[in-house]
């Protein structure tokens, strides 16, 4: 088995944790109808729903928020998140908004109409959301090897360049708003996107005369994984290989509740501080998020940010990250447990299809096995697959994934190896009583976007 690192941080500060029994569990998920968003978090032993905003924020951050400058226009703190992101990605032109979806928000209704089309090499549910509301649609160029979760290669994340040509011919360059590569992949298993397939992205996007922007949720850990993996970069540093991927781009929408491990925060950056849009972007934000020296943060969250930034792309703290995810990897290995391999950057996504193959997509095996999980441990995931993905906008079918995740997405530097070992050992127990569930969930009621977060199911 993998050796673990140990943690590259201690405990400052504890937050106690309610241990709760089997029974009160069942009770529990039966009152939330079954969908883990509902759960009170207390009842929770280790939270996995999300790595994002759910970070341990450092002494340095917390001592930094001390100097949040709160003027309404152009404080201090502004200022220093602006050059900290114009440092580290290149970009001229640097947004501060409260988070990730918020970027998407104010950005891609400029590019995105009814009529035309955006492509990634996979939408996390946010972003394909605001592609619809935009009035646009959602095509995919997702690389082939991320649908079997047993082949290991390198970079699962990756866009499929001829699926890309292929969706932009088909559907003319004019009517493509905008291309957007997700670093790292959540939706296929948090897999990396290499430097070679950025710049051939990139290539088609400038041969089409078509924007590219890089969703840049997780791209410290991208970063790390192509200094680890690709060929030629073994000798770059994470920052050099983080800048070479946001020269490639027009411009990056980011959750900062993420990579830059803080529990608020999002940016928007765009290469070219000329670009005719930038004062559409302002209008937006000003609309949506607050003034664009704020963007919907306080002072202090800028501060705590333009510090999270860099310690995100701590070499030793990502040689950490990715290899006590990689530690989990190898126990499920050990034990013939299917997810997707390699493990990826921000969590483990088990491979529901294989624990439940006689659970059909429409009853959701991803959620089935995320059930089961909380009933065994109190470990809370969440689904990644077709209850994810929802319904076609137009015909209201449901959608069928590619993959039927369950996702376990570690937040940063809050758990220590013996939580991992624990979910481990109920993974394992999950797994050894698998066919002993036989049938899946079907929804008694759901919103009409993003329907996960609050839709209600009951046992079919
Ligand atoms: N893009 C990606 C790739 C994401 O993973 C997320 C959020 C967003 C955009 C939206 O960012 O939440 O700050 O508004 N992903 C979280 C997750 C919620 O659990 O994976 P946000």
């Amino acid at each position: 088995m993998q050796r673990f690192m140990p943690e590259p941080y201690r405990i400052k500060m504890v937050e106690p944790i309610k241990v709760t029994t089997r029974e009160e569990r069942e009770q529990a998920i039966r009152e939330a109808d079954y969908n883990l968003f509902r759960l009170k978090g207390e009842d929770v032993y280790v939270d996995t729903l999300t790595d994002s905003g759910t970070n341990s924020m450092s002494d340095q951050q917390w001592s930094a928020m001390m100097r949040g400058d709160e003027a309404y226009a152009g404080g201090k703190s502004y200022y220093r998140l602006v050059e900290a992101g114009q440092d580290i990605f290149g970009h001229r032109f640097i947004q501060p908004v409260h988070q990730g979806r918020a970027a998407e928000k104010v950005l891609l209704p400029i590019f995105l109409h009814k009529g035309n089309y955006a492509i990634a090499n996979l939408f996390f549910d946010t972003t394909r959301a605001h592609v619809e509301l935009a009035g646009a649609r959602c095509l995919e160029a997702c690389n082939p090897q991320a649908l079997d979760s047993s082949l290991r290669a390198p970079f699962k994340g990756n866009m499929d360049i001829a699926q890309l040509r292929k969706h932009i011919e088909e559907k003319g360059a004019s009517n493509i708003g905008m291309v957007v590569m997700t670093i790292t992949n959540n939706s296929a298993g948090g897999q990396p996107v290499s430097l070679q397939n950025m710049k051939e992205t990139a290539a088609v996007c400038r041969e089409y005369g078509i924007h590219l922007n890089i969703d840049a949720a997780r791209f410290a850990e991208n970063a790390m994984f192509v200094k680890l993996r690709e060929e030629g970069c073994q000798d770059l540093s994470v920052r050099d290989i983080t800048r070479a991927f946001f020269d490639l781009a027009d411009s990056f929408t980011m959750s900062a509740k993420k990579d830059a491990i803080v529990n608020m925060g999002g940016l928007l950056g765009v290469k070219d501080d000329k670009a005719p849009y930038i004062q559409q972007i302002k209008a937006n934000c000003i609309s949506y998020e607050g003034f664009y020296t704020y963007g919907g943060l306080n002072g202090r969250d800028l501060e705590a940010l333009a510090v999270g930034l860099y310690e995100g792309l701590d070499e030793h703290w990502l040689r950490y990250r990715l290899q006590s995810i990689a530690y989990m990897g190898s126990f499920l290995d050990d034990k013939g447990i299917p997810y997707q391999s390699p493990a990826g950057g921000h969590g483990i996504f088990l491979d529901a299809k294989r624990f439940y193959p006689h659970i059909p997509y429409d009853q959701f095996p991803g959620q089935v096995l995320a059930v089961e999980l909380y009933k065994e441990c109190g470990l809370r995931t969440c689904d990644i697959g077709s209850f994810m993905m929802g319904n076609d906008p137009d015909t209201g079918k449901q959608l069928r994934s590619y993959n039927e995740f369950t996702r376990l997405a570690i937040p940063r530097r809050v758990y220590t190896q013996s939580h991992y070992d624990m979910v481990l050992d109920a993974i394992h127990v999950v797994w050894n009583n698998r066919e002993n569930i036989r049938t899946g969930y079907k929804i008694t009621w759901e919103p009409p976007i993003l329907r996960h977060f609050q839709a209600s199911l009951a046992p079919v």
